[in-house]
């Protein structure tokens, strides 16, 4: 078959059919569990039944309209995520990727306060384009506005003082202009880090007291991923916009930024002023609200604590020597590896992906950053979870 589209990225060679919970299909009927969750998408598995049934609802009703109408199950949506949330906001509006969504957090920052300058911590990854992918670790851009993203793996740590003063310096020249900081709250992209709780309360506190915002990415670390419903929670923070995407449509683009009125009070219509044509489209909303209702009534992340520890337990059970370190928030899993003898982490990695796509198992892996990445659906079975501890110990032990 001729192949038309532009590589932008490597492709596998297998074509994908269909899919079901944790399950993937090729077009031969082969299956993979699928341990990325997509792009780190579905957490409630593939085609949710109700989630189904939620977009063809909407199909047979309207997909669209024009953006000078608001519909009903828009406003439904709004309300249901607005409550979904562990505290007060009460505005939000829909877009479409986490990207056009971090472009438009940080914008508004920027015109709330009516700064320029953006916050960042120097390994995360915030978006594709713009100003987010400027602010992340994906940019050539080196900039003094960017903190080194500090990482220990105790709760009792030192990173804070050993930062403190970079960010004090930051904040003397520079916290008149600065408009916010933008955090993602566990580094996933970047490697499956979480900065310590003081290091971000400081930077929090800081630019607040500045008058800055906090500008949260949940793209990623939201709807459940952490453990938490969101990740700002890990940090015993309070966000001022928050930005959703990915899993708030289970596999379908739609995302979300999150603030309040007293913001939206500082600014002219003309100021506030966004269009693109599928923001705010009812498909998206009829989504997100079955999303939340599922949430709900599957108690979604209180089991999901379960098979995070089975999962944890699978992986830290791996013993080899090319594992430097396992690393794990929630359900997101990060392997560090090394090189064994004669191979490179490029190839050890490379093979291991391999080998598990041939007994069936898809994970994620981030060659630069040497590790390998599992984050399946926060509903995956403990007899998927047993599978995967079957397969993935062989291919471990075949190298
Ligand atoms: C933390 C984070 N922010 C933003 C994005 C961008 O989202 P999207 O790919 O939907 O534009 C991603 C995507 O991986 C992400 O992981």
């Amino acid at each position: 078959m001729a192949n038309f589209i532009l590589k932008t990225n490597e492709f596998e060679p297998i074509l994908l059919n269909r899919a079901e919970g944790s399950w993937i299909w090729d077009i031969d009927g082969n299956k993979y569990l699928d341990c990325e969750s997509g792009m780190w998408c579905v957490n409630l598995g593939h085609n949710h039944p109700k989630v189904v049934h939620a977009i063809k609802t909407q199909l047979d009703k309207l997909i669209h309209r024009n953006k000078g109408f608001l519909t009903p199950i828009t406003l439904e949506a709004a309300e249901q995520l607005l409550k979904f949330f562990p505290n007060n906001y009460d505005k939000l509006t829909f877009l479409n990727s986490g990207t056009e969504a971090m472009e438009f957090g940080i914008n508004f920052a920027k015109k709330v306060t009516k700064r320029n300058k953006v916050l960042s911590l120097q390994d995360s990854y915030l978006g594709a384009y713009g100003i987010a992918k400027t602010s992340s670790f994906t940019s050539l851009e080196e900039s003094k506005f960017k903190i080194p993203y500090p990482v220990c793996n105790s709760e009792v740590c030192d990173c804070l003082e050993n930062y403190q003063a970079n960010i004090d310096d930051i904040f003397r020249k520079y916290s008149s202009d600065l408009a916010c900081f933008v955090l993602e709250p566990v580094m996933v992209s970047g490697g499956v880090f979480k900065p310590c709780k003081d290091f971000v309360q400081y930077i929090c506190k800081k630019i607040q007291d500045s008058g800055g915002l906090v500008v949260i990415d949940e793209v990623t670390t939201g709807m459940g991923r952490t453990g938490c419903k969101f990740g700002y929670e890990l940090h015993e923070i309070t966000p001022d916009v928050v930005v959703l995407g990915k899993a708030l449509g289970n596999g379908y683009p739609v995302s979300a930024i999150i603030t309040n009125s007293s913001f939206e009070a500082k600014l002219s219509s003309s100021e506030l002023y966004y269009a693109q044509s599928h923001q705010l489209d009812p498909l998206g909303a009829a989504i997100v609200k079955s999303v939340l209702e599922v949430f709900h009534e599957e108690k979604i992340i209180e089991k999901s604590r379960e098979k995070n520890q089975k999962l944890k337990d699978i992986l830290y059970g791996l013993n080899h020597s090319f594992i430097k370190e396992i690393r794990s928030y929630g359900m997101i899993f990060g392997i560090q590896i090394l090189p064994k003898n004669q191979m490179s982490c490029e190839e050890l990695i490379l093979k291991l992906k391999n080998k598990l796509l041939d007994a069936g198992i898809l994970i994620g892996f981030n060659l630069s950053k040497e590790f390998i990445r599992l984050l399946p659906p926060l509903n995956i079975q403990i007899n998927e979870l047993e599978f995967l501890k079957e397969e993935i110990t062989k291919v471990f032990n075949s190298i």
